[in-house]
C-alpha cells in the first residue's frame, strides 16, 4: 500500500483509490499512484495490465468506478470532475494508444488543430507549431503530408500533438512501440528534454529498458493492480541479482562452447554471491545471436569486479564488460507480474527467459 500525503505540496497528479470496471471485470483495481512536479513516472505493465485504462481516466475518457483523480491547477490539487475538467486538462498533453492521422493532412494542419482545440493563443501559433516540428528534426516536413511518413515519423507528430500547447504535464502512453531503435532512441531523448524545461511526465511503456532510461519512479502495474512504485534504484535492490552481460574477442565455435560455458562455471562460481541454485548450470549462459555472455550475479559491484578479474587472470580476451541496467529490472519486473509478490524469487536466467523473450523487446 502506498502512502499518501495529502499536504504534499509537490504532488501534481494523485490517482486515488481508482478501481475501473468493465461488467465484473477489474480492469483497474484500487490503484494509488501520486505523480510530482517535474518527474518521470514509467507506467509499466505487460499487455492488459490497465495503464491505458489508467490513463484514459485520467484523460476524462473514461469514469472510475471508484475512486478519484487529483489534479494541480492554480496551485493547488483539484478533484478531477465534469465542472473542472476542461480547464484541469488544458494544463496536461495527452498521447493515448496509438494516433491515427488522415493521411491527406500535413503536421502544420495537425497541430493547429491541436493547438487550437486547447485555447493556444493565435498570435504565437505559427511560431509554436515551427518550433515544435523542430525540436523532432522534423522542419523540412512541416507542409508534407502524413500518408509520405514512416511509423516513427507518425508517432513524433503524435507527441508533437500532445505537446503543442506547452503543457506543464504530459502523458504519454506507449509513445515507443512499434519503433525501430533509432526512432526509440530519439523519443527517449526527447522526453529526457522535456524533463530538463521542468515538465512533469507519466510514460507508460512495456519495453523495460525505455523506461527504466528515462523514469525516475517506475510504477508497475499487473492486472489492474499497482505491483512496485519505486526508484529505479530500490526497485534494484528489491531484486537482489543482476546480470553481467560480457563478450569475448574470439567468439567460442559451438562445438566448443560446452567446454567454455563448464570452465567459466568452474571459474566463477564461488563469486557471484547467489547462493540458491548457483549448482545448477543455467545461471551461465550464452547468447548465441548477440554473442556475449550472461551471468547471473547478485549486483554487487564488489563481486563484479572479482568476476572480471578472474576473467582476465584466466586469460579471457574480454572486449565487453557490462551490468545493464534494466537487467535487474526485468528480472523484478518478471517475478512480480508472474507472481504478483513484492519478494522476487531467486529464479534462474534460464527459468525466466521464456516470459522475458515475451514480455520484453529491447
Ligand atoms: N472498453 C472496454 N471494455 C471491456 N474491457 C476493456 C475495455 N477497455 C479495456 N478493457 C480490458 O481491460 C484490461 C486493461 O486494458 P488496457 O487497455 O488498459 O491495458 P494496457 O495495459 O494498456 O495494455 P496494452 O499494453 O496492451 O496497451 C484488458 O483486459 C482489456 O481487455
Ligand atoms: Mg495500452
Amino acid at each position: 500500500m502506498i502512502e499518501l500525503n495529502i499536504d504534499n505540496k509537490d504532488i501534481i497528479i494523485r490517482f486515488k483509490n481508482i478501481t475501473k470496471k468493465f461488467g465484473d471485470f477489474n480492469a483497474v483495481s484500487d490503484l494509488n499512484i501520486e505523480i510530482k512536479k517535474g518527474e518521470i513516472v514509467g507506467f509499466l505493465g505487460p499487455n492488459g495490465a490497465g495503464k491505458s485504462t489508467t490513463m484514459k481516466m485520467m484523460a476524462y475518457l473514461l469514469k472510475p468506478t471508484e475512486g478519484e483523480i487529483w489534479i494541480r491547477g492554480n496551485g493547488r490539487l483539484e478533484k478531477l470532475s465534469n465542472h473542472n475538467k476542461d480547464y484541469l486538462l488544458d494544463n496536461i498533453g495527452f498521447l493515448i494508444e496509438n494516433p491515427t492521422f488522415y493521411g491527406n493532412v500535413t503536421p502544420r494542419i495537425i497541430l493547429k488543430y491541436f493547438a487550437e482545440l486547447k485555447g493556444y493563443p493565435k498570435k504565437q501559433l505559427n511560431q509554436r507549431i515551427e518550433e515544435v516540428v523542430e525540436m523532432f528534426g522534423l522542419s523540412k516536413w512541416i507542409d508534407k503530408k502524413i500518408k509520405t511518413f514512416s511509423k516513427g515519423m507518425r508517432q513524433k507528430i503524435g507527441i508533437a500533438s500532445a505537446i503543442i500547447h506547452n503543457p506543464d504535464i504530459i502523458v504519454l502512453d506507449e509513445p515507443q512501440t512499434g519503433l525501430d531503435p533509432q526512432a526509440r532512441r530519439e523519443v527517449r531523448d526527447f522526453i529526457l528534454q522535456l524533463k530538463k524545461i521542468g515538465k512533469t511526465i507519466f510514460l507508460s511503456s512495456h519495453l523495460l529498458y525505455e523506461i527504466s532510461e528515462v523514469a525516475d519512479r517506475i510504477a508497475i502495474i499487473n492486472q489492474g493492480k499497482i505491483v512496485a512504485f519505486d526508484t529505479l534504484d530500490n526497485l534494484e535492490s528489491k531484486a537482489k541479482k543482476s546480470i553481467i552481460n560480457f563478450e569475448l574477442l574470439d567468439h567460442p565455435e559451438k562445438n566448443n562452447l560446452n567446454i567454455v560455458l563448464d570452465h567459466l562455471r568452474d571459474i566463477l562460481a564461488p563469486f557471484t554471491g547467489v547462493s540458491e541454485k548457483i549448482n545448477e548450470v543455467n545461471w551461465i549462459n550464452y547468447k548465441e545471436e548477440a554473442k556475449i555472455f550472461q551471468i547471473l550475479f547478485n549486483g554487487d559491484p564488489k563481486n563484479q569486479l572479482i568476476i572480471l578479474k578472474t576473467l582476465l587472470r584466466h586469460e579471457y580476451k574480454v572486449i565487453e564488460f557490462s551490468v545493464p541496467k534494466a537487467g535487474l529490472l526485468e528480472d523484478l519486473f518478471i517475478d512480480l507480474v508472474t507472481t504478483g509478490s513484492s519478494h522476487p524469487s531467486n529464479s534462474t536466467i534460464n527459468e525466466n527467459q521464456k516470459q522475458k523473450e515475451i514480455l520484453v523487446e529491447v
